[in-house]
């Protein structure tokens, strides 16, 4: 009963959207028609990680508002140094059959993400020889089959630039890369797979070192791709900045780090088009301890948090409960906490209300700029740069404004109440359940 109540209300939004703006459908592989009106349904995603399932506390495949989604997403399956396999083991295989099932009963595409942050370290010798890229599409198709999934997502953390530090890279990644999926779509298995891919705010660097200025090829591969606008600042930088800035245009030269605007700027001006793009969006914020004198801006009457604060990098707070104290990375590199506050986090931990408001006796500052929230704990001196309903009504606004095929949230147990996918679905034209005409 959900399930087609949700499936009718997304083909509504989806035609809804169309009449604003006449977007339209390209289908794969034939060149764009500009005559058919727009048939594409908008995408709510999430991606699930796996090893939350069962973590404690936990986020387990029932407590995804299945009904809210049209794809969700299983992380992450690494890439390992055997062409032939793609491990799961990190992230609770024993799971992933409940998940699927879970997905399809709700009328919800199942896919798996490949890869991620740890998970990228052979990719590019997977893709690099003809006789590779064959053994891996055979790879990539049997992970699908065997699990029963609509889709694959590539989250390759990046083809053709270092991401943690002891990835193989080739100049050739991104090249390697499309012959691999202009094979995998000849696939009979693999033609009709959903295929996505979890991007950064530029497009991929090609052979030159220099973002791709023409990815149409892949956006012939492509259904869509998630742009992962967040982490765009963090603790790498000198001062605290915005996590996932809406915009950066109107921010100091010296802190544009990318916005969504600069990304779907980037990728569209490449080729890929606007109904291909979903913006990546999180459900958490990074943490800063930051002294009070920098923290605050005392020329203003109350105490409002200053912008772009430098903080005390020997001082990583840790996050909440998911955080862990640190340790050796895939690399064998010593890292301390990460420092990530999921939304839910910032609520278990005295910063925002059970409605996601700051808490009292909790600074808060919406920055204009980035659209997006700084909360800071003056006790405590911990800073969190971070999205709130506010934030996630502007990316959404922006979505529905852009003609953005919708959002893709990391991950969906870091939200509270589900106060940021309510936000984000009602501001990108989703129309709430409501128990409505079927
Ligand atoms: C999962 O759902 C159960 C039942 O609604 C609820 O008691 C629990 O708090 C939820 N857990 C999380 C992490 O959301
Ligand atoms: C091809 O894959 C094999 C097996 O994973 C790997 O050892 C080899 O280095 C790869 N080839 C290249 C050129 O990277
Ligand atoms: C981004 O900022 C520029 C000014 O720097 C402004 O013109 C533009 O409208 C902003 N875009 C959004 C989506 O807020
Ligand atoms: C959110 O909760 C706080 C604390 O209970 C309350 O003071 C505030 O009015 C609430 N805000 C909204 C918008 O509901």
């Amino acid at each position: 009963m959900l399930p087609l109540l949700s499936l009718t209300l997304l083909a509504v939004s989806a035609v809804a959207h169309a009449s604003s703006f006449p977007f339209h459908f390209e289908s794969r592989d034939e060149t764009p028609t500009t005559t058919t009106p727009a048939t594409v349904d908008m995408v709510a995603a999430a991606w699930f990680a796996g090893w939350h399932a069962n973590s404690e506390p936990g986020f387990p495949v029932a407590n995804v508002s299945w009904d809210k989604y049209t794809h969700v997403t299983y992380s992450f399956a690494v890439t390992t140094p055997d062409i032939n396999t793609l491990s799961l083991a990190d992230s609770a295989p024993d799971v992933l059959p409940t998940f699927v099932s879970t997905a399809k009963q709700h009328g919800v595409k199942a896919l798996v993400s490949l890869g991620g942050w740890t998970g990228s370290l052979y990719f590019s010798s997977n893709v690099a020889t003809a006789e590779n890229r064959t053994a891996f599409v055979k790879t990539v198709v049997k992970l699908a089959t065997d699990n029963n999934l609509d889709g694959l997502d590539f989250d390759w953390e990046y083809p053709g630039s270092q991401g943690i530090g002891c990835n193989v890279i080739s100049p050739q990644d991104t090249d390697n890369f499309l012959s691999f999926l202009q094979e995998l779509r000849q696939d009979p298995v693999g033609k009709s797979l959903i295929l996505t891919a979890a991007t950064s705010v530029k497009p991929w660097k090609g052979a030159d070192g220099q973002p791709l200025t023409d990815v149409s090829a892949f956006a012939n591969i492509f259904d869509y791709i998630a742009v992962m606008n967040y982490d765009v600042s963090g603790a790498w930088l000198d001062y605290v900045g915005p996590n996932a800035p809406l915009n950066d245009t109107c921010a100091p030269s010296a802190n544009q780090q990318g916005s969504a605007v600069a990304a779907v700027k980037a990728w569209t001006a490449a080729g890929m088009p606007s109904h291909k793009i979903v913006l990546g969006v999180p459900a958490y914020g990074h943490s800063f301890t930051v002294v009070a004198d920098e923290a605050l801006d005392c020329t203003s009457d109350d105490d409002l948090i200053a912008s772009f604060p430098p903080f005390e990098k020997a001082q990583q707070p840790k996050g909440d409960a998911w955080d862990g104290d640190g340790g050796l990375d895939q690399c064998g590199v010593q890292q301390g906490p990460g420092g990530t506050f999921n939304f839910w986090g910032m609520v278990a931990n005295g910063f925002l209300n059970e409605n996601g408001t700051a808490a009292a006796g909790i600074d808060y500052r919406f920055d204009e700029c980035s659209q997006t929230p700084y909360v800071y704990n003056e006790e405590k001196q911990i800073m969190i740069s971070y999205d709130d309903a506010q934030s996630f009504a502007a990316k959404g606004k922006f979505i529905a404004s852009e003609n953005l095929r919708g959002f893709a949230m990391w991950e969906a147990g870091g939200d509270y109440q589900d106060i940021l996918l309510n936000s984000i679905r009602a501001a990108s034209g989703f129309q709430d359940d409501d128990g409505g005409d079927c």
